[in-house]
């Protein structure tokens, strides 16, 4: 049997020795492409190549491209489960023509592979041209033999391929395999080819043509040559299965889920466990590449792929999360041929578990509610879109989960229903957003920067530059001038300040001109144009006018400094926590810097000392900072680190710092627009001061540098020493001594709180005074210093006992100054002498509200501990 990895190895051996560049599948989340959302075949890194604007060291190319089809032009996620050969994640292998061969070469490469090198039966095999393309048919004629009745003429739906709205585009030719008598279809062209007997598994397109956005196409400079063949499908010809799902690779993956699940592979649940398993290979793969699952964009792409998966696993009976639990068998799978599953496992699975988590939370509660919605509906229904949207909103039901969990029975959504929700709400958000000056702003700067184009920015350079004013706003609106005391923006033709974009904050400064002067306290950037947002202090801001602009030197020279140092760390941080360290956000001002990275757990004390040790290694080298200005794909063929998901431009800056470890550009290099240091040595000091996390899955780190940092450790270095001195230690001491007079602090505490109690309980081996005799009865008077109100019954009860019969009064002063008091009556006296007044009268003295109790009982207190002895004096008065 012929393994999916097998096959791999042996077309890419094919084809590098026919003269190949075997070249490593390029990332899932194209780098050189903003308008496609994944990379969903095998020719997109080449793109640039095909239409010339990139030059590579070769002519002809061959590889393995790993490819997502759930988004955008190309998608197959809702066929996924339903079908034996959709996939959202599948494998191309190709090979490509940079202008070298054409159509002849291309097609006998691919024949003699299939019938030579793979023995596939020539009787098996059929393939199809473009309606027009004569050459073709006469080639196919030629090379494979064919008649004509195997060689199907088709148009330009099948037949003619493009990669999305625009570029590189062609007539192909498609080489389609017979997969016998036994299953259901017909030949290309006839009305049963949608059966699943003859399937296509080559495509060869001759690349001719780049389409361009406004439906015109330009001819390529040289003809080219683009195929694609589904590693999957072949793997089932090659293993004489039918159904893709059945190759060696799929077994495994549906086994892993089905054991994970407790049902029968080949039972009720296979669709359930087809779907997991092609569920399982997108997602992971687009989390190795640092994608997370969010509401937007390529994030909502892969939650609604997750979910999906998810709900068909409770499907099969899962509660608990069981999906993260596969991802091991997919890294031993596929692990080897693509090394970054094995290096982000542990990244891959913790984000899938976290998913899985908080969709299961609700995960019920919706499919109940889906439930009773649709209980009296039969097929043919449709359900409405208002409550598809809740499932949505409320529940984390993507759309098309909630279609899939009612395809079976055949019923719909009304999707206009569903987007006119979504509209509604999202009309809502909007309006009290505008509330808040937003979108009149918006509307402003398109003006803006369709009037005036882009602003030059000349801050990489120099932090002074004059310019002309080009535009004046006040309150979000255009005007031709600004006065004395207003504030309001300045828009130029050229400015050496920074506009905050890419973290980096705006800068701010000074422009003066002809009797004029402002503050500029803030440079933001709308468009391309760049914002100064001023204050006026002298004379009279007009458009046209000439002006100079002056960046803050000492604030720009600390965000240089934290910018640059924010590459090291980053760097640093994959050395020490590895390469699934993939940036999620920085934010660089003057005071300190942020970095967010992707990790799943803290960072240790030890490795954030690793880690910052790395950084002032490089500071200490001192080495240049180079800014090279490069072509997109170039920069990242050097190795650039680059933020995923980010729109470049054409053209980049790449910023390479330290001393280059191999024959790279530097020993950091990354993709930046910001303004960095002239040297390392310039950062002086990087400190990193805090670590956390900011959501699930990424940390986030926050340093200081140069100034700040010094500061910061000579503030700890005064902190230090000033303890010492109050120690009467050496710095060294400090901690052994603080540890020794806290140890000492809890004896004392210990020895005064068995004192006191003591003290209260009567005193220990202090006798009480015997009592003076007032008026023919025992009197007994005291005062305790340091002793709580609620400690005075025991002692009282305790006095009583003590002296037999007598009236007993206690003043417990407390550490406050504060007094308590209290009069017992022993039983013999009652009726004689009452509690009641006797404390009245002491608490008189004590500066209190009069207090309270029973004939033999009573307490007060007061605020004057100092007069104790007045109110014993009132008592005995009173007796
Ligand atoms: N780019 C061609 C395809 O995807 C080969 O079918």
């Amino acid at each position: 049997m012929t393994s999916v990895n097998d096959l791999r190895s042996s077309f890419t051996n094919y084809f590098t020795r026919n003269g190949h560049e075997a070249v490593a599948s390029s990332p899932l989340v194209p780098r050189n492409d903003p308008t496609l959302m994944f990379t969903n075949a095998g020719m997109v890194q080449f793109k640039n190549t095909f239409t010339g604007i990139e030059k590579r060291p070769y002519s002809r190319a061959t590889s393995a491209q790993k490819c997502v089809r759930a988004g955008g032009k190309h998608n197959d996620l809702d066929n996924v489960g339903f079908t034996a050969r959709h996939h959202t994640f599948f494998e191309m292998l190709g090979n490509f023509s940079f202008g070298d061969y054409f159509k002849e070469e291309a097609i006998e490469l691919a024949w003699t592979l299939l019938t030579k090198e793979w023995d596939l039966p020539k009787e098996k095999l059929m393939v199809t041209v473009y309606q027009d393309d004569d050459e073709a048919m006469a080639l196919w004629k030629k090379i494979a033999g064919l008649g004509e009745d195997r060689i199907v003429r088709l148009g330009a739906k099948s037949n003619f391929w493009q990669m999305g709205d625009t570029g590189p585009c062609g007539p192909c030719s498609e080489i389609f395999y017979d997969h016998g008598e036994h299953v259901w279809g017909g030949p290309p062209g006839s009305p049963e080819e949608d059966g699943d007997r003859w399937i296509e598994i080559w495509n060869l397109v001759f690349m001719q043509y780049e389409q361009q956005g406004d439906g015109s196409r330009d001819s390529l400079p040289r003809p080219s040559i683009d195929t694609g063949m589904g590693i999957e499908r072949i793997a089932a010809v090659m293993q004489g299965v039918h159904d893709n799902y059945d190759i060696d690779l799929f077994k495994s993956l549906i086994g892993a889920a089905a054991s994970a699940t407790g049902v029968d592979p080949k039972g009720e649940g296979n669709r359930s466990l087809r779907v997991i398993a092609d569920h399982l290979r997108s997602m992971s793969f687009l989390i190795a590449e640092g994608v997370l699952p969010s509401n937007e964009g390529r994030g909502y792409v892969l939650r609604r792929i997750m979910r999906r998966a998810m709900r068909h696993a409770t499907l099969l009976g899962a509660s608990e999360p069981v999906i993260h639990k596969l991802v091991s068998t997919l890294v031993r799978e596929m692990g080897q041929a693509y090394p970054e599953l094995r290096s982000g496992e542990a990244m891959i699975a913790e984000t899938v578990r976290l998913e899985e988590g908080r969709f299961l939370k609700t995960l019920g509660r919706g499919l109940q509610i889906l439930a009773d919605e649709t209980k009296d509906m039969n097929e043919g229904a449709v359900l409405d879109g208002g409550s598809a949207f809740k499932l949505y909103d409320t529940y984390g039901f993507p759309l098309d989960l909630t279609q899939d969990a009612l395809r079976l029975r055949g019923i719909t959504v009304d999707q206009p229903g569903f987007d006119a929700a979504m509209a509604a709400q999202k009309a809502e958000a909007r309006a009290s957003w505008s509330g808040a000056g937003g979108a009149a702003t918006d509307t402003v700067w398109f003006g803006l920067a369709d009037k005036l184009g882009p602003t030059e920015f000349l801050g990489y350079e120099t932090e002074t530059a004059e310019a002309e004013i080009k535009a004046l706003l006040k309150d979000g609106v255009e005007v031709a001038a600004l006065a004395a005391d207003e504030e309001g923006i300045v828009v130029v033709n050229q400015t050496p300040f920074y506009g905050e974009s890419g973290g980096q904050v705006g800068d701010s400064g000074a422009l003066h001109g002809d009797g004029l002067a402002a503050d500029v306290q803030d440079t933001q950037k709308f468009h391309g144009v760049f914002a100064h947002m001023v204050k006026v202090s002298e004379g009279t801001l007009k458009v046209g006018q000439p002006i100079t602009l002056v960046v803050d030197h000492t604030r720009r020279s600390s965000i240089r400094s934290n910018h640059s140092a924010t590459h090291l760390l980053h760097e640093a941080l994959r050395i020490v926590l590895g390469d699934h360290v993939a940036q999620k956000g920085s934010m660089v001002s003057p005071d300190r810097l942020r970095f967010d990275f992707v990790h799943t757990k803290p960072v240790t004390e030890q490795e954030m000392a690793e880690v910052e040790d790395i950084a002032n290694a490089i500071v200490l080298q001192n080495t240049p900072v180079e800014t090279r200005l490069m072509g997109v794909d170039e920069a990242k063929e050097s190795g650039a680190r680059a933020l995923f998901g980010e729109k470049y431009g054409d053209e980049v800056r790449v910023v390479a710092m330290g001393e280059p470890t191999g024959n790279g550009l530097g020993w950091s290099v990354e993709l930046c627009g910001g303004t960095h240091v002239r040297r390392t040595g310039d950062i002086g000091l990087v400190s990193i001061v805090a670590e956390s996390a900011v959501g699930a899955g990424v940390r986030r780190i926050e340093a200081l540098t140069g100034t700040a940092a010094r500061h910061r450790g000579n503030t700890n270095v005064a902190i230090v020493n000033s303890a010492a001195g109050l120690l009467r230690s050496g710095g060294h001491e400090v901690l052994e001594r603080i540890a020794a007079l806290q140890e000492q602090l809890k004896r004392s505490e210990k020895a005064l709180s068995d004192a006191k109690q003591k003290l209260a309980m009567g005193g220990g081996s202090e006798k009480t005074e015997g009592p003076e005799i007032i008026n023919g009865i025992a009197f007994v008077g005291r005062v305790v210093e340091g002793l709580q109100p609620k400690d005075l019954r025991g002692l009282m009860d305790q006095t009583k006992k003590q002296v037999g019969s007598a009236v007993i009064a206690i003043v417990g002063v407390t550490d406050d100054g504060k007094a308590g008091l209290a009069v017992g009556v022993t039983e013999d006296l009652i009726g004689k002498a009452s509690a009641v007044d006797l404390v009245r009268a002491g608490s008189a003295a004590l500066g209190g509200q009069g207090g309270g109790g029973r004939p033999d009982m009573a307490q007060a207190g007061g605020p004057n501990g100092s007069k104790a002895e007045e109110a014993l004096a009132a008592i005995r008065a009173l007796l």
